[in-house]
C-alpha cells in the first residue's frame, strides 16, 4: 500500500473511531446532558431499601471507595444523593432553604412535636422559633442552667454508695433526663411531676420508630400512645404556664424563655407552641447528650493517658478555684472538652442528616469532578462516615483527643465541615454549648469524686437505634474518694 493510501486509511479509521465514540457517549449520557452522579448498583425496586435497612454506614463504607464522594442510591421511588466530605457537603450545610430544605425530610417529627411548631410551619415561622431557641441558650441563660446541672449531678451521685458496680449507660441516661427536665422543662416538672412527665416522654420516644419515618400516622399502638402522650403533655404545660402567669412567677429555664418569646409581629407564643418547642428541645438534646456522656466515659476509662490528662486538669482547676464549678470554670476544661469532642467524632448519635432538593445545582468534588444534582433528589450527608475520613483525620478510627489540640487542629486544617457531629452552617446545632456544659458537669463531678474502672468489654455501637448509641450495658466499678489536689 502506498504511503498516501496508508495515510488516508489511518485518517478514515480515526474519524470513524471518533464518530463511534461520540455515538456511544450520546447513547449512555442522559438526554438532558446532565452530569449525574454515579448510581449504587442494587436490585430493582427494593434493592436500595434492603441495603439501607442493613445499615446506611455499611453501605457508605462499601460504595465510597468505588463511587467517590458524590453518588446516588435509588430508595423505592426516591433518589438519595450522598455527599461525603467537606468539599461537597459545604453546599448541603450552607444552601438556602429555597434550594435544600429540611421540612419534607423531617416531617415525621410533626406528630411528636405537635402542631404549629418546627417542621409543621413555614420556614419563616420556623426561623423565628429557632430564634427563640437561640435566645434560650445564650450565655447569660446558660450560666444559670449550669448551676442547676452541677446541683443535679451532686444530688444524683449522693445516691451511690461508697463503692459498687453500676451500668454507667443507665445511670447517665437517668441523670441527663433529670438535668434536662430541670433546665428545659422547669422546676415544676422536675420537683413535682417528674415521674408522670418522664413516662409521657417515654411514650413519645417509643412512638418514633423506623417505620414512623415513612408512615408517621400509621394506626399502630405505638403511634396511638404517642398521640395520647402529646395531648397529656400539652395539658400539663398549659396548667404550669397558667399558674406561672397568674402567680407572676418567673424562672430561669427554657420554659420561661418560650413563654416570654414574641414573634416579629408581636404575637406571643401559644401554650401548644411552648409545649411543642420544649418537646423538640428534649428530643434534640436528651439522647444525644446521654449517649455522648457514656462514650466519653467508656473511652476515658479505657485510655489511661487521657484519663490522667483529664484528672490533672481537674486538679489544676481545683487548685485555682477550690471545689467551685460554674459556667466559666467548665469552660476552662479544655482537656475534658477534647475528650468529649473526640468521643463524639467517633460516635455521632445523628448518623445521617437529610435535605430535600428544590432546584438543580452543581457540586465539585475535591478531585475536580462536577456533578449536576437534580431537583427532587433527597440529599444526605453522614457525620458517622465523614468524621472518619482518612485524608482529614490521622488514624481516623483511633481515639486521640489531642488531634484537636492547638497546633494539630485536625478538624480545622481541612476547612469548615470536616467535623460534623453537630451539623454546621445554616442549621448547625443550637444546643452544642449546652450539651458540652452538661456533659462536663457530669464528668468533672465523677473525676473529682470517684475512682472508676470499666468492668465490661468496651461497648459496641447500637446501629439499630434512631439516635445511634451504645449497645448493651457499660458496667463500671466505682469507689468514692475525694480528688487530692497535691
Ligand atoms: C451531644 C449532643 C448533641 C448533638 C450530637 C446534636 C447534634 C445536632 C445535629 C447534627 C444537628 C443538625 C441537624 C441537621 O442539620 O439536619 C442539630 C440541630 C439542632 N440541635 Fe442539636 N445536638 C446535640 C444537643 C442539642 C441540645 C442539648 C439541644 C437543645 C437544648 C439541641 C438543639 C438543636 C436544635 C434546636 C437544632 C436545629 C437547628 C436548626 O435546624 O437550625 N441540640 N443538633
Amino acid at each position: 500500500m502506498d504511503p498516501g493510501d496508508k495515510l488516508l486509511n489511518m485518517g478514515v479509521l480515526i474519524v470513524a473511531t471518533i464518530v463511534v465514540a461520540k455515538l456511544i457517549s450520546l447513547l449512555i449520557t442522559p438526554r438532558s446532558g446532565k452530569r449525574l452522579p454515579p448510581v449504587v448498583k442494587t436490585w430493582p425496586l427494593i434493592g436500595g431499601l434492603l441495603r439501607f435497612v442493613k445499615g446506611p454506614v455499611v453501605m457508605l463504607r462499601e460504595e465510597y471507595p468505588k463511587l467517590g464522594s458524590v453518588f446516588t442510591m435509588k430508595l423505592v421511588n426516591k433518589d438519595i444523593t450522598f455527599f461525603i466530605g467537606p468539599e461537597v457537603s459545604a453546599h448541603f450545610f450552607k444552601a438556602p432553604e429555597s434550594d435544600l430544605s429540611q421540612q419534607e425530610v423531617y416531617q415525621f417529627n410533626v406528630p411528636t412535636f405537635g402542631p404549629g411548631v418546627v417542621f409543621d410551619v413555614d420556614y419563616s415561622v420556623r426561623q423565628e422559633q429557632f430564634r427563640f431557641f437561640t435566645e434560650a441558650l445564650r450565655v447569660n441563660k446558660l450560666k444559670g442552667y449550669v448551676d442547676q446541672m452541677v446541683a443535679e449531678a451532686e444530688e444524683y451521685f449522693l445516691r451511690w454508695g461508697d463503692s459498687g458496680e453500676v451500668d454507667l449507660k443507665n445511670e447517665l441516661e437517668h441523670l441527663i433526663i433529670l438535668t434536662a427536665s430541670r433546665c428545659l422543662l422547669g422546676r415544676e416538672v422536675r420537683d413535682k411531676l417528674f415521674d408522670d412527665v418522664s413516662a409521657l416522654f417515654h411514650d413519645l420516644d417509643s412512638g418514633m420508630l423506623p417505620i414512623s419515618v415513612i408512615f408517621p400516622y400509621l394506626p399502630i399502638p405505638a403511634h396511638r400512645r404517642r398521640d395520647q402522650a402529646r395531648k397529656k403533655l400539652a395539658e400539663i404545660f398549659a396548667s404550669i404556664i397558667s399558674s406561672r402567669k397568674s402567680g407572676g412567677t418567673t424562672e430561669n429555664d427554657m420554659l420561661q424563655c418560650f413563654i416570654e418569646s414574641r414573634y416579629k409581629d408581636g404575637r406571643p407564643t401559644t401554650d401548644s407552641e411552648v409545649t411543642g418547642l420544649l418537646i423538640a428541645a428534649l428530643f434534640a438534646g436528651q439522647h444525644t447528650s446521654s449517649i455522648t456522656s457514656t462514650w466519653t466515659g467508656a473511652y476515658l476509662l479505657c485510655y489511661k493517658e487521657y484519663f490522667a490528662g483529664a484528672l490533672k486538669e481537674q486538679k489544676n482547676l481545683m487548685q485555682k478555684h477550690g471545689n467551685k464549678v460554674d459556667h466559666d470554670i467548665l469552660s476552662e476544661m479544655d482537656v475534658l472538652h477534647r475528650c468529649i469532642k473526640e468521643a463524639l467524632r467517633l460516635h455521632p448519635p445523628l448518623i445521617m442528616l437529610l435535605r430535600s432538593s428544590h432546584s438543580d445545582f452543581c457540586v465539585t468534588t475535591r478531585e475536580g469532578k462536577e456533578y449536576d444534582i437534580p431537583k427532587g433528589h433527597i440529599v444526605a450527608t453522614s457525620p458517622a462516615f465523614a468524621n472518619r475520613l482518612p485524608y482529614i483525620y490521622k488514624n481516623p478510627d483511633s481515639y486521640d483527643p489531642d488531634r484537636f489540640a492547638p497546633g494539630r487542629d485536625e478538624d480545622k486544617v481541612a476547612g469548615a465541615f470536616s467535623y460534623i457531629s453537630f451539623g454546621g452552617g445554616r442549621h448547625g446545632c443550637l444546643g452544642e454549648p449546652f450539651a458540652y456544659l452538661q456533659i462536663k458537669a457530669v464528668w468533672s463531678h465523677l473525676l473529682r469524686n470517684f475512682e472508676l474502672e470499666l468492668v465490661s468489654p468496651f461497648p459496641e455501637i447500637d446501629w439499630n437505634a434512631m439516635v445511634v448509641g451504645v449497645k448493651g450495658k457499660v458496667m463500671v466499678r466505682y469507689k468514692r474518694r475525694e480528688l487530692s489536689v497535691n
